[in-house]
C-alpha cells in the first residue's frame, strides 16, 4: 500500500478487484455491441488514461485509439463551466463510430461541450463510456451509454483521477479527505 498517499484517503470506494471486474464487463459489452465494426476510442485526458488502457485491452474487436485533452477544473474540486481544448484528436472522425472514454461524469459541463464539438465533425455514431457517474451533481442534460459505477457526491481520486494533479497513480479509487482540499 502506498503510505504517502494513503494518509490522505478517507476510505477506499472501489478496490482494484472491483475495478478490474467491472472494466472486463464493460469491455465485453462494447465488444458485443461493436462486433464487425472498427470503433475509435477517444480518451479524454488526463483522467481517463488508466481506464482507457485497461478498457481497450478488455475489448476484442478491431479498434483504434485517439486522445484529446480538455481543461475545465483548474486545481479546484468544482467545474468552472469553462472548457478549453488543450490537445485535439490526431485523426478525422468523419464517418467513424466513436466511443468517448471519460473518467467521471460530474456536472456534465465538460462532456456536454465535448460531445457537441465531436458531433459537429460528423461521425457515423458517437457514444459515451464513463468509468464513474455522479448523477446527483448533474447540471447539463447528458447521460452515459456505458457507465462503470455510480458514485456518491464526494471527491474521489485514484485510477487516473486527480486532485491538483496528484493521486492519479493510486491503484484503487478512494474518497479524498476534505482536509486535503480545504486547506489547499
Ligand atoms: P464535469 O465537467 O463537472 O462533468 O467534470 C468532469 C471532469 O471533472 C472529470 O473529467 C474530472 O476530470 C473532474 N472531476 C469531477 N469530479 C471529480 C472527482 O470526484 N475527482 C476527480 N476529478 C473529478
Ligand atoms: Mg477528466
Amino acid at each position: 500500500m502506498s503510505s504517502c498517499m494513503e494518509k490522505d484517503i478517507e476510505k477506499i470506494l472501489l478496490s482494484q478487484e472491483e475495478l478490474k471486474n467491472r472494466v472486463a464487463q464493460l469491455g465485453a459489452q462494447i465488444s458485443a455491441d461493436y462486433a464487425g465494426k472498427e470503433p475509435v476510442l477517444v480518451s479524454v485526458l488526463r483522467g481517463s488514461y488508466i481506464f482507457m488502457a485497461d478498457l481497450t485491452r478488455a475489448i476484442d474487436c478491431m479498434c483504434r485509439v485517439d486522445f484529446m485533452a480538455v481543461s475545465s477544473y483548474g486545481s479546484g474540486t468544482a467545474s468552472s463551466g469553462q472548457v478549453n481544448i488543450l490537445k485535439d484528436l490526431s485523426d478525422s472522425i468523419e464517418g467513424k463510430d466513436i466511443i468517448v472514454v471519460e473518467d467521471i461524469l460530474d456536472s456534465g459541463n465538460t462532456l456536454f461541450y465535448l460531445m457537441q464539438v465531436l458531433q459537429a465533425r460528423h461521425p457515423a455514431s458517437i457514444k459515451l463510456c464513463t468509468l464513474l457517474d455522479k448523477p446527483s451533481r448533474r447540471t447539463k442534460p447528458i447521460q452515459a451509454d456505458y457507465s462503470g459505477f455510480e458514485v456518491p457526491d464526494a471527491f474521489v481520486v485514484g485510477y487516473g483521477l486527480d486532485y491538483d494533479e496528484k493521486y492519479r497513480n493510486l491503484p484503487y479509487i478512494g474518497i479524498l479527505k476534505p482536509q486535503v482540499y480545504e486547506k489547499g
